[in-house]
């Protein structure tokens, strides 16, 4: 099976999810977190070399305090339980986004367990939080303008947050939405899209496998014809 070198998805639906069952939506974020701990050890066995997830967007600020508290929270927790076990499965973790703007145990928890998981290298897992995708493209701009070099594709490409996972190769959204909600952009040009109207709390490695085979189905053409892409003048051919 040809494997997508990098997946990234968008766990949506945990509160669709938790308000079918009258459980109050924190649940389904709590169902979440263990749905990307399975997620992630999937993903491993499968073969991906970067996982970057939507954990929390620079729109989520916008949900009521409460919420956003409550995931925070989360985030400290899940940070500080999973940076070994990560580390064991040959996981690097990374944290993506404006990680400024968090509190500094939200911080402290980021930076311990990036550092733990530092020595890893079998895959990435990169938690995007506070991100936004247009945020990414401007801070890559502003750092090639701080660099003295020129603004281009390539230039800003070296800037971006998500430098050392490459291009997007596979995006999975979850939830039954479809819509890219400012989630990954500019890696994301040629990206497969999979929508799944499965809610994320109920989102399983069978689902992922599903996503991956269908990927492997797929002709990347990159603006080519389907009969160049045959005679092997593909990049993935
Ligand atoms: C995604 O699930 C998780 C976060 C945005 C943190 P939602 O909370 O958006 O779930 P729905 O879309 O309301 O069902
Ligand atoms: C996108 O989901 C953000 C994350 C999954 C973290 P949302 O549920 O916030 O997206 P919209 O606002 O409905 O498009
Ligand atoms: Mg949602």
């Amino acid at each position: 099976m040809h494997l997508p070198n990098h997946v990234a998805v968008i766990m949506d639906g945990n509160g669709r999810w938790a308000k079918e069952r009258f459980l109050p939506r924190t649940e389904g974020h709590r169902r979440g977190v263990a749905t990307l701990r399975r997620i992630v050890e999937a993903a491993r066995r499968e073969g991906v070399k970067h996982l970057s997830v939507f954990a929390f967007s620079s729109e989520n600020w916008n949900r009521p305090g409460d919420e956003v508290q409550t995931l925070m929270k989360f985030f400290v927790k899940a940070l500080a339980q999973e940076a070994k076990p990560l580390l064991e499965n040959g996981i690097r973790l990374h944290v993506v986004g404006d990680v400024a703007a968090f509190d500094g145990k939200l911080r402290e928890a980021i930076a311990q367990a990036e550092q733990i998981t530092a020595p890893a290298s079998a895959m990435t897992l990169n938690v995007l939080m506070n991100y936004g995708g247009r945020w990414d493209i401007a801070q890559a701009a502003r750092a090639a303008a701080a660099a003295g070099e020129p603004i281009t594709e390539e230039s800003i490409g070296k800037h971006l947050a998500l430098s050392w996972a490459g291009p997007v190769d596979l995006m999975i959204r979850t939830g039954g939405e479809k819509r890219i909600s400012n989630f990954i952009l500019w890696q994301a040009a040629y990206a497969e899209l999979w929508f799944s109207d499965v809610y994320w709390p109920q989102f399983g490695p069978e689902h992922l496998h599903e996503a991956l085979e269908w990927y492997d189905g797929r002709e990347r053409r990159f603006g080519k014809t389907s009969e160049q892409i045959q005679a092997g003048e593909g990049e993935n051919a």
